[in-house]
């Protein structure tokens, strides 16, 4: 599937969830997987590995920069390490579709290497703020070319003159932090990172997992270049923002009941357990694990009334990809939920708050927009036709919001469902929700 090819859902109303289910690898982590696995020493084994088009951007532009990687064969790879100076120019610009978290990322590893490289991505990406990345990275002696208004293409002229940086976040990014700590690796003396609220660590936890000496602190991390790291095994948990669209949909349908197993649990990723919870869903979470410096548990989940609460400001970077489903569980809840201090939803892979406030109004839900957030009065969900504007986390949202709609709820424009879920299709059709896709 690709953008480019118009693809519409119909989620049939009603139904239930049960069984139990595994939804695919998680997208932050397999990304990691394949930058740190290319830049270390010796084989890195993958194994649930996210076969979605953004996690596969990410492979194939390591491939064109000369790594050598079998796979994704049933979500296993295995990258042949080239060390951190190992990497090749790319015959041509990296085009990296629909992912921010590649191109973030990305643009930090190669501002220390000695060639020059072009980042481009879809039209959606290349409207994103690429500015949050670029000018900590020109601190720190990156020499980056952006287009008019900050965003991509990106050209980055390598250099060998990075030094470290002491960098205080001015929003709470992983994308931002790593981009740093990536670019660290390649720079002269330590560079740190502080972030005003805690923020996903999948880079540091692996880093440190292959070896590399990082330094942390609550809010703060530092590293120092010229360090090496070595390849490892990596076993992908399931994607708790994945798994987010299948806790509301069995919350909010009568009668359902639901397992999800292998689920990273991330505390900087869990805002999703505590804010349903918090409106009166019935979440266990069991046989909690540590997978390679990761934690994993089994989610169980049973339907139950929600009520609307104020989301509390500490939560939204703890959930911040979920809010699109999040906005569907407040529409079937009792009375109102209030989000605030998200303004950061409007520069996703589209404006979340708003595409969102329209969708759901279309569905006859009172839902009004705010400069950082929504106010959302519960109510009846109606049937309609609402626009994903080509965002996979808002399609999917919309779908499961059919399990308690009224009529058919058609879904324009959900060809990048397939960036991070492939296969929600049937996946979902195996535990109750039925989508027609034409
Ligand atoms: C990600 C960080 C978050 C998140 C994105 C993945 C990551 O972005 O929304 O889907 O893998 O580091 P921000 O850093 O912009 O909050």
């Amino acid at each position: 599937m690709s953008i480019e090819k118009p693809v519409r859902f119909f989620a049939s109303p009603g139904g239930t969830l049960s069984g139990r289910l595994r939804v695919p690898g998680d997208k932050s982590i397999s990304h990691r997987s394949i930058m740190l696995g290319s830049l270390a020493i010796g084989e890195t084994r993958i194994s649930g590995f996210l076969e979605g088009g953004d996690s596969l951007a990410t492979l194939a532009a390591f491939r064109a920069m000369g790594v050598n990687i079998d796979g994704p064969d049933a979500g296993r790879v295995r990258i042949q390490g080239v060390g951190l100076k190992g990497l090749k120019a790319p015959a041509d610009a990296l085009y990296l579709g629909n992912s921010g978290t590649s191109m973030r990322l990305m643009s930090g590893l190669l501002a220390g290497q000695s060639f020059d490289t072009t980042l481009t991505g879809d039209v959606s990406l290349s409207g994103r703020p690429m500015l949050r990345v670029v000018q900590p990275l020109i601190s720190m002696g990156a020499r980056i070319d952006t287009q008019a208004g900050g965003t991509a293409p990106l050209e980055i002229h390598g250099t060998a003159e990075l030094a470290g940086i002491d960098y205080s976040m001015p929003v709470a990014s992983a994308q931002v932090k790593s981009c740093i700590l990536l670019a660290g690796l390649y720079a002269s003396g330590t560079s740190c990172v502080t972030e005003p609220a805690p923020t996903r660590d999948h880079t540091e936890r692996m880093l440190a997992g292959m070896g590399y000496p990082v330094q942390r602190q609550p809010g703060r991390v530092c590293i120092e270049g010229g360090h090496t790291l070595n390849g490892i095994e990596i076993d992908i948990p399931a994607d708790i923002s994945s798994a987010a669209f299948f806790l509301v949909g069995a919350s909010i349908a009568p009668g359902s009941e639901l397992l999800l197993e292998h689920v990273g649990v991330n505390p900087a990723r869990t805002g999703i357990i505590e804010i349903l919870q918090r409106m009166g869903a019935d979440i266990e979470v069991s046989n909690e694990r540590d997978v390679g410096g990761e934690p994993v548990a089994d989610l169980q989940v049973r339907s139950a009334p929600l009520h609307g609460i104020d989301i509390p400001a500490e939560l939204v970077p703890l959930a911040i990809d979920e809010f699109p489903v999040i906005f569907i569980a407040a529409a079937c809840a009792q009375g109102r939920t209030v989000l605030t201090g998200a303004e950061e939803l409007r520069v996703k892979e589209s404006d979340r708050i708003q595409v969102m406030a329209d969708g759901l109004q279309t569905l006859g839900i009172n839902a009004t927009a705010t400069p950082d957030g929504m106010i959302i009065e519960g109510g009846a969900l109606g049937s309609g036709c609402v626009d994903s504007h080509g965002d996979h986390r808002i399609a999917m949202a919309f779908s499961v919001a059919a399990l308690r709609a009224r009529g058919e709820i058609e879904i324009l424009n959900c060809a990048n469902v397939n960036t991070s879920f492939p296969g929600f299709v049937e996946l979902a059709g195996d535990a109750g929700l039925l989508i027609d896709v034409r």
